[in-house]
């Protein structure tokens, strides 16, 4: 196993299926709201990836080594739920945060993003954490070009977790993508600047911290999947899928609803 430099043609076939699992995103976000269960927003879908963009949802039957098939199409992560959470019969309530992760398969080529999303009127506790895990998928992102590093996207996005008292969860990272779900590298969301693999054009692989709002350990539920923070503390995730160019990077999950960039505001 090692790195795939992407060619064209495979980079053309990523920005599909990277379209797609945003547009899967964009498609189920009306439908997250107070009383629906989290196995309908799954089979809501489930059910577009198959009719509507004939595209094949990754998780399901996924079996990594050591892990049962996972049963569902995405997973759905809520609250103290970091990742990896299996789609069933829990109703969502107001305030609950919540991270919805779509992989999609496109003629053999994966695509994998996840937005998080919050029911009714959040607290200010979830309103900040799922900001500031958004402002550190991004200034991750933003290391992105041909001779950084990744303990810089790991360093830039473990600076400003912490700044804001947050703590990052070391167990899952992000990963190379292509015609494979999960290849190498392995993108920590935590790292020293100036060390790691030097990026080149052509790398496709995800960004995907998890933050959590109290202490950095989890647990492992008896499902085998689900993933939890061990103080019950809240936990968000974003992730994006990104492809490293000539002069930069280019983000390959994005679709009309994808949301804007945002403003950082750095803590001092
Ligand atoms: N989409 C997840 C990721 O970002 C992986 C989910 S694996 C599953 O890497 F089996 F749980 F779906
Ligand atoms: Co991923
Ligand atoms: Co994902």
């Amino acid at each position: 196993m090692s790195i795939t430099i992407k060619n064209e043609k495979d980079i053309a076939q990523m920005r599909i299926a990277c379209r797609l699992a945003s547009e899967v995103l964009d498609y189920i976000k009306p439908f997250v709201a107070a009383g629906i269960t989290t196995g309908e927003l799954d089979r809501l879908c489930h059910q577009y990836m198959l009719d509507e963009q004939k595209t094949i949802p990754a998780p399901l039957n996924y079996q990594p080594d050591g892990y049962p098939p996972y049963p569902k199409a995405t997973c759905i992560s809520v609250n103290d739920v970091v990742c990896h959470g299996i789609p069933g019969d829990k109703v969502l309530k107001n305030g609950d945060a919540l991270n919805i992760d779509i992989t999609v398969i496109k003629d053999g080529y994966f695509g994998d993003t996840s937005r998080m999303f919050i029911v009714g009127e959040g607290s200010i506790l979830a309103k900040r954490l799922v900001q500031t895990t958004y402002e550190c998928m991004w200034l991750g992102i933003d290391q992105v070009r041909p001779g950084a590093q990744l303990g810089d996207i790991g360093y830039a996005i473990q600076r400003h977790a912490q700044a804001q008292g947050y703590s990052i969860v070391r167990e899952y990272c992000g990963h190379g993508i292509g015609q494979v779900f999960h290849e190498e590298p392995q993108v920590l969301h935590y790292g020293r600047p100036g060390t790691g693999l030097k990026l080149t054009a052509g790398m496709i692989f995800t960004i995907e911290p998890m933050i959590n709002a109290g202490r950095r350990e989890i647990r492992t539920m008896p499902d085998l999947w689900t993933v939890k923070t061990r103080d019950r503390s809240l936990s968000a995730q974003w992730e994006h899928t990104v492809l490293v160019t000539e002069t930069g990077h280019e983000i390959l999950t994005v679709s009309a609803g994808s949301p804007a960039r945002p403003t950082i505001s750095v803590a001092v």
